[in-house]
């Protein structure tokens, strides 16, 4: 069955995950097709279902849901809510961009929501499918990837930079990030929400939490600067310090680095690394893999690589063709927890049993269409990825009472 999706909000991210989408149908691994595009503004609309051979261009969400197996929901922070619960209404599988709400009683309620409806779901914090940052997980948490010569020890402790210029300029080209009504926050829950879920993700739950806040752009409630100290139920500690500022040269980079009592893993760009180790044998770089490796291996026509290695940089989802048909979550029919791979949260808290997805997961795979030599995988895993636990994380900071904003 060929899973119709319709895309709301054709902005920034939803260009890339329509791409994405476009490009892994045209790898032939993934059998689905974008059918419908709705857009506030329609023209935006109009200009993406002309660029993906799609009927439906509207500015009307309701009549895009009409006819689709699934929904990307795309749009600004604050409509969130009401494209979910329109969505789960329809009995729609649902993507969800992150933060998935400005407020943490709206993040519940949708949770609450798409569990009791059925639906399969998912949240967009996309840092899990980052290949090094995957790679730091594995060597600190000693799972399925040789690392260090000797054991790295306990984590003790993990530091992470991130750091952007303001995204009201340059590639997000729209303002609503500088208005506290539609984006919920600044750089702590509108971009740091997916550094809250990579420390919590590499370290361990979190128990406490301290934060300062502070705002040099001016944007009332829209805070540029965020200093965190978690401290992880494991006895490690870790720090975020998280900037919007103003030098243009900086679209996006992060470097994280962990200490171990054996050894120190660190990256110096979550989507290109390189990872690197330093222990009792001195210091080398791992093997993380990459968009080239990736791409290297995908059996597609020559001619479809450039694309689609594209799509895997801008979705930095590089982490999954250990689990090929796990990463398939296009729609529905992959979407159930058992089909996901091991930790990565759905967008409600529990998972979804098998028996309560609206459209059963078939036992494998798919044949991929005849005109592809594809295989493995990379993915829509690319673009999708996260849950809710960062939304409730960034609320939980400034319920610390310790937060600046
Ligand atoms: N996962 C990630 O890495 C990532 C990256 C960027 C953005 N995001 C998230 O994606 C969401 C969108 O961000 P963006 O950068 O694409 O924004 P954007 O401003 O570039 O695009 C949003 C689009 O939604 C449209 N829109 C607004 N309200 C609408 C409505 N009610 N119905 C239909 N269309 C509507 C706008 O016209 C616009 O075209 C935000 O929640 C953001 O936090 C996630």
């Amino acid at each position: 069955m060929t899973v119709r999706v319709a895309m709301v909000g054709c902005g920034f991210i939803g260009g890339i995950h329509s791409r994405a989408l476009r490009g892994l149908v045209r790898g032939g691994l993934v059998d689905a097709e974008v059918v419908a595009f709705a857009d506030e503004d329609v023209e935006r609309a109009r200009a993406f279902a002309d660029a993906h051979g799609a009927v439906v261009a509207t500015d009307d969400p309701g009549a895009a849901l009409d006819g689709a197996d699934a929904v990307w929901v795309c749009t600004p922070t604050s409509e969130h809510r009401r494209l979910v619960e329109q969505a789960a209404d329809a009995g729609l599988a649902i993507f969800c961009e992150k933060p998935l709400a400005t407020n943490l009683d709206d993040v519940e309620a949708m949770a609450g929501m798409v569990e009791a409806s059925g639906v399969a779901h998912q949240v967009g914090l996309v840092l899990r499918a980052a290949a090094p940052v995957a790679c730091v997980r594995d060597m600190v948490q000693q799972t399925g990837r040789p690392m260090a010569t000797t054991p790295p020890g306990r984590p003790m402790a993990a530091v992470l930079r991130d750091d952007q210029y303001f995204p009201d300029q340059g590639q997000y080209g729209s303002t609503w990030r500088a208005d506290v009504a539609v984006a919920g926050g600044g750089t702590l829950l509108e971009h740091s929400i997916h550094d809250v879920d990579v420390l919590a993700w590499v370290l361990g739950p979190v128990e406490e939490v301290s934060a300062h806040t502070a705002n040099f752009a001016g944007h009332v409630g829209v805070e540029d600067v965020a200093v965190v100290t978690l401290r992880h139920a494991s006895g490690a500690t870790s720090s975020l310090v998280s900037v919007w500022h103003q030098i243009l040269s900086r679209p996006s980079t992060r470097r994280l680095e962990v200490f171990c009592e054996q050894a120190m893993v660190w990256l110096d760009d979550e989507q290109s690394g390189p990872v690197r180790v330093a222990d009792a044998q001195g210091e080398r770089q791992v093997t993380a893999i990459t968009a080239r490796d990736w791409i290297g291996e995908l059996a597609v026509p020559m001619s479809w690589r450039p694309g689609l290695a594209a799509y895997a940089a801008a979705g930095r989802g590089l982490a999954c063709r250990r689990r090929p048909a796990r990463c398939l979550a296009v729609g529905a029919r992959w979407c159930c927890a058992p089909c996901w791979p091991p930790g990565w949260p759905l967008l409600s808290s529990g998972a979804l049993p098998r028996s309560r997805c609206s459209r059963a997961a078939p036992a494998t795979r798919p044949p991929a269409p005849a005109r592809s030599e594809s295989s493995s995988s990379a993915t829509a895993g690319g673009v999708l990825g996260g849950g809710l636990s960062g939304s409730l994380t960034a609320r939980r900071l400034r319920r610390s009472g310790r937060c600046g904003r």
